[in-house]
């Protein structure tokens, strides 16, 4: 019989192209929600999920969180969108640079997606330079500069070592490819050798710090280092892309975790419980091209006065109780990793489970490692399909590809019912 989801699928796809608003939710029956609150949520047919999605990472806090909630709705009250300057902006804007070590000036956007471009953009009209380093499977989001070999087809792809950028969509403009030099991630002689070919020319190198799109990839000991070293003697800017590890990972992102400073970093997602901001931060240098106006940075929506509120919020919540805040969530992060590794050895399933705990990644693979994005592509993917849907039929929602996202509001009772399913999912496979 056709659920409730059934028809609104087919009521959708009348008027929305594919039935879904984001290519990202894409499937065969998309996930229409409720309602959601803490971990779980709540699909339209009434059944009830614990949810490891949270949105694509934003919802740190959990669903509806309380204070995001109370800040969001004290502010609609005052006004929804001025296009001017006010007083949230400066708080927040403290707050990240007293948060974020990179962050000396910050201008705010609504997306991560436009946060990178400001970076892109920056990075060119900074250096006058042309080209862009980034690395195969790291995803920018879906912007024309940079939508290049995020899950590119490995034929197509070429050689590991010297990849062929592969364009993510019908539509962008072939000079983009022209400026871009793609490169394995994890490889610092790869980037050592192309800046030593034309270093010149590189305005920046572009990176996940911790590689999210892509598993969960923590980089290789001294490769972030090394691209610091080797970016600052070519005069080429590092650029981390912090939209899902900012606030994550730690108070100051993965920057602050790993223990190294880029000229810019973008940050989105985590930071506003929910609500949609980014915001690109930088060295008062770097960022000074924007503030004399020599590089345009422009919306009529940043800095949203109730997107700011909730980024107020939130991030004062998360600097005040960092102590309370991210010690449980990873160590919740990490007895569920453990229990799903126990899990599959007792099943007998090759799965690898990594990452530093707040977010992971499981993968089906018999390999000791994933350390970039052709070892990602060796995986069983199939296998982690049908973990997926078997997981979501039990009621646990994770994201397609195996990574999990998880809140400060996931309890033990949460983390051992998810373990108890996963363990008979992992058994029928
Ligand atoms: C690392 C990274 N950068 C950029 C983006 C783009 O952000 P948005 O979807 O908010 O435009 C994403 C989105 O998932 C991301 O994961």
């Amino acid at each position: 019989m056709p659920t409730q989801a059934d028809h609104l699928y087919a009521r959708a796809k009348k008027v929305i192209a594919g039935g879904v608003s984001s290519d990202a939710r894409r499937a065969d029956k998309p996930l229409f929600v409720d309602h959601a609150r803490g971990a779980e949520l709540w699909d339209v047919d009434g059944k009830r999920y614990l949810d490891y999605v949270l949105g694509q990472g934003p919802n740190l806090l959990g669903h509806a969180a309380p204070l995001v909630a109370d800040a969001v709705s004290a502010q609609v009250r005052r006004g929804v969108a001025y296009a001017a300057q006010h007083e949230l902006e400066a708080e927040v804007a403290e707050r990240l640079c007293s948060m974020v070590p990179a962050a000396e000036l910050v201008r705010f956007n609504s997306v991560g997606s436009e946060a990178v471009h400001g970076a892109i953009r920056l990075a060119r009209g900074h250096t006058g330079r042309p080209k862009i380093v980034k690395f195969e499977g790291n995803y920018h989001g879906w912007l024309d500069p940079v939508l290049y070999s995020v899950h590119p087809d490995v034929a197509l792809a070429g050689d590991a070592k010297h990849p062929t950028a592969v364009g993510g969509t019908a539509g962008q403009p072939r000079h983009d490819a022209d400026d871009l030099i793609v490169l394995p991630y994890n490889d610092l002689a790869a980037v050592a050798a192309v800046l030593d070919r034309c270093g010149d020319e590189v305005a920046a190198v572009i990176l996940e710090p911790l590689l999210c799109n892509t598993g969960c990839i923590t980089p290789s000991p001294g490769y972030l280092e090394g691209l610091r070293e080797l970016t600052r003697q070519h005069g080429s800017l590092l650029i981390f892309d912090e939209i899902i590890t900012g606030f994550r990972v730690a108070p100051g992102g993965a920057g602050e975790l790993l223990g190294v400073v880029p000229d810019l970093a973008a940050f989105g997602k985590a930071m506003a419980g929910g609500m949609q901001v980014s915001a690109l931060v930088g060295s008062a240098e770097v960022m000074g091209s924007i503030a004399d106006g020599k590089v345009a940075h422009a919306g009529t929506f940043n800095s949203h006065p109730v997107a700011m509120a909730a980024a107020d919020a939130v991030l004062t919540y998360l600097d005040e109780k960092r102590a309370s805040v991210y010690p449980p969530l990873t160590s919740t992060g990490q007895r569920l990793m453990a229990g799903l590794r126990t899990a599959a050895e007792r099943q007998g399933v090759p799965l690898l489970v990594d990452g530093p705990g707040p977010v992971f990644q499981t993968y089906i693979t018999d390999q000791a490692a994933v350390t970039d994005y052709r070892s990602f592509a060796a995986c069983d993917r199939a296998a982690m399909a049908r973990f997926h849907a078997g997981l979501f039929a039990a009621g646990i929602n994770i994201v397609p590809r195996g990574l999990w996202f998880l809140s400060t509001e996931h309890t033990a009772d949460q983390v051992d019912e998810t373990l108890a399913a996963a363990d008979s999912v992992l058994s029928s496979l």
